[in-house]
């Protein structure tokens, strides 16, 4: 089984798409190669660091009618199961070192946190807190616990029993909130200014760009990563979005390094949760309401992140929805071992891009309308693994412990 099933979806051309548009200034102070030098100099010092597999999908390339589909696989990602190890951990790094800063009066390195032991003595006083609905908070707790400070972390009604658990393993403590999300978000904000706390999101607002840049810098690293291990640069990437800080981070990095070979970037949101695709439609950024009730529950955002939107709002070329049974599709294929294609984990969200890709690259109309070609080399990024166990093994019908058994065995 090579294809996916057909499944609606809905694909917009970015009516803004400026193609000879420079990166610019003001977007250099954002993401630059320099920022992300940086962050890469302090990531890869962190224990555990490893490149994550790139995975070349030949079977799925070949029913696609595509040159080549590579998947940059995070479920192992410093075994925090996503990208998003990346992003949080990197901000709280960050914070800490300019909070001692300001507080020493000097300048304060990731290098010297880790190895004056004052320092780490002094991290031990301040708190990071945020809200989140798994991946994010993780990231943010397991940074707190290797940096030596406190950490509060804020979740909501539904969020399951063993995300709340991946957390506190950090040693977070993780308050649950009686409401949804946004209630969540409330309440870590109303924490963090009483307590004297630093409140560390990935989402970005008016008043609050330094914490968010960070993140998306240390996100950076993974499309470096995905970039070297590539035999050629690609020709299309397919990006899943929940407040567009991932996608944004990904088109950056394309649109700084060559703006004239840019690959085209697609922008992948859940049909109930595309407030980037309603945003490109209405020329601003506007909010979704409603439950955003979506299996895919990282890009369950109703937001756009202003810093993200920033970049993907002339720099995106597409923006494209999916249902949810295509992502389950895409999960199911990536179990199957057949081959021509890896046997890989990949949770909900993870799939996004790869379920658009192929739901894309089967219809004339959006091949014509991407240029997706014979020769097209397309990138997709597998965002997390089965960061919710029970909910992968309902979803493919056995757990990913013996989904990488029976790959190993066939
Ligand atoms: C697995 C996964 N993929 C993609 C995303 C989307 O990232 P962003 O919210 O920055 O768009 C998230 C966000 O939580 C996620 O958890």
């Amino acid at each position: 089984m090579t294809a996916l099933a057909q499944h609606p979806f809905t694909l917009l051309p970015n009516p803004r798409f400026e193609p000879g548009e420079p990166y610019g200034a003001h977007r250099s102070t954002l993401l630059s190669a320099a920022a992300l030098e940086q962050a890469s100099a302090v990531i890869t010092s962190w224990p555990g660091y490893a490149v994550t597999p790139l995975c070349s999908l030949s079977g799925l390339a070949r029913s696609a009618g595509v040159a080549s589909l590579h998947y940059k696989d995070e479920g192992s990602r410093f075994g925090l199961g996503s990208f998003k190890a990346l992003g949080g951990a990197y901000a709280v790094a960050r914070l800490l070192c300019r909070e001692l800063g300001q507080r020493l009066g000097r300048s304060v390195s990731h290098a010297q946190l880790q190895s004056e032991p004052a320092l780490r003595q002094a991290c031990a006083d301040i708190t990071v807190t945020c809200a989140t609905d798994g991946n994010h908070g993780r990231s943010v707790a397991w940074g707190a616990q290797m940096l030596g400070c406190r950490c509060v972390i804020y979740i909501h009604a539904t969020v399951s029993e063993g995300r709340k658990e991946a957390i506190a393993r950090y040693g977070a403590q993780v308050v649950r909130t009686s409401g949804n999300y946004d209630e969540a978000v409330q309440q870590a904000d109303r924490d963090a200014r009483a307590k004297g706390w630093f409140v560390i999101s990935d989402t970005s607002y008016p008043g609050y760009m330094d914490i968010p840049r960070d993140v998306m810098q240390g996100y950076q690293l993974m499309v470096h990563e995905a970039v070297s291990a590539l035999p050629q640069w690609p020709t299309h990437v397919f990006v899943q979005a929940g407040v567009g800080g991932f996608a944004a981070a990904v088109c950056a990095y394309f649109w700084e390094r060559d703006s004239a070979q840019r690959p085209v970037l697609v922008v992948v949101e859940p049909e109930r949760a595309d407030c980037l695709l309603q945003s490109a439609r209405a020329g601003a950024v506007v909010a979704v309401k409603g439950d955003l009730d979506t299996l895919m529950a990282g890009l369950a955002c109703g937001e756009v992140s202003l810093l993200a939107w920033d970049f993907l709002a002339t720099g995106a070329n597409a923006f494209c929805t999916i249902p949810d049974p295509a992502a389950v599709d895409a999960m199911r294929l990536l179990a199957n071992p057949d081959g021509a294609n890896p046997v890989i984990v990949a949770g909900e969200s993870a799939v996004a891009g790869l379920a658009a890709a192929l739901l894309t690259a089967q219809d004339p109309a959006a091949r014509t309308a991407l240029g997706l070609g014979p020769d097209s080399r397309v990138l997709l990024f597998g965002s997390e693994g089965d960061t919710d166990p029970a909910l992968y093994q309902q979803l493919v019908g056995r757990s990913a412990a013996q989904v990488l058994q029976d790959g190993a065995a066939a």
